[in-house]
């Protein structure tokens, strides 16, 4: 895929990168969160720590690479409610390849594999300060439902959720159900 800024990437499954991959996502997360959010994951252990959660039997991981191979960056989803709902958890892209599309590329593959798969729901939490990532989130039709109170262990900022419904081939999306 070839992105505004002249960087060409690839989305390909984390996991198919194996121990040079895991150890470029760790830097990733560490240096994407450091300039804002230094606690969150202050070094490579935790880091790697979250990487290995990601590459679970149960998540789904893809990381953006460009021609070389290099990790720009990368997102996770977890599965909930047996399939029908995702989280998106976490998303850094690298501070040097900002602003190109390398985001906007994740997500999207992101949210294609999970129309395929029929996820009807796709969630997320966000620091109400990320303005960048609410802006990403608010471009692909994300709006949020709530908010949990001081839920960043790091900071005690508050979190927002955000999320979107997804069109499956049942049930168009953005259709609200009412229950009982
Ligand atoms: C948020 C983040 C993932 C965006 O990555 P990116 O590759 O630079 O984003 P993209 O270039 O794909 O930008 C996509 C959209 O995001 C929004 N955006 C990204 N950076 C922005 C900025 N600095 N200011 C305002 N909006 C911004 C815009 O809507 C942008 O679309 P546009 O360029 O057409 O205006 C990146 O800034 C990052 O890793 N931040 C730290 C980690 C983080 O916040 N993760 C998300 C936690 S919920």
């Amino acid at each position: 895929m070839s992105i505004p800024g002249e960087i060409s990437v690839s989305i390909v499954d984390l996991s198919s990168l194996g121990v040079p991959g895991r150890q470029q996502a760790a830097e990733i997360l560490v240096a994407a969160f450091r300039s804002g959010w230094p606690d969150a994951w202050p070094g490579m252990a935790e880091g790697l720590e979250e990487v290995d959660e990601a590459l679970g039997a149960e998540r789904i991981s893809r990381a953006a690479v460009d021609e070389h191979g290099r990790v720009l960056g990368w997102i996770g989803g977890i599965p909930s409610y047996r399939g029908r709902a995702w989280e998106l958890h976490p998303l850094a892209v690298h501070p040097e390849f900002r602003r190109r599309g390398v985001a906007r590329a994740l997500l999207a593959a992101m949210l294609d594999g999970a129309r395929r798969r029929g996820v009807e729901l796709i969630f997320l939490e966000v620091r109400p300060t990320n303005a960048e990532a609410i802006g990403l989130y608010g471009s692909f039709g994300f709006q949020v439902i709530g908010r949990r109170k001081g839920y960043y262990f790091d900071t005690g900022e508050d979190a927002l959720v955000m999320e979107a419904k997804l069109a499956t081939a049942d049930s168009p999306a953005v259709v609200d159900k009412q229950v009982g």
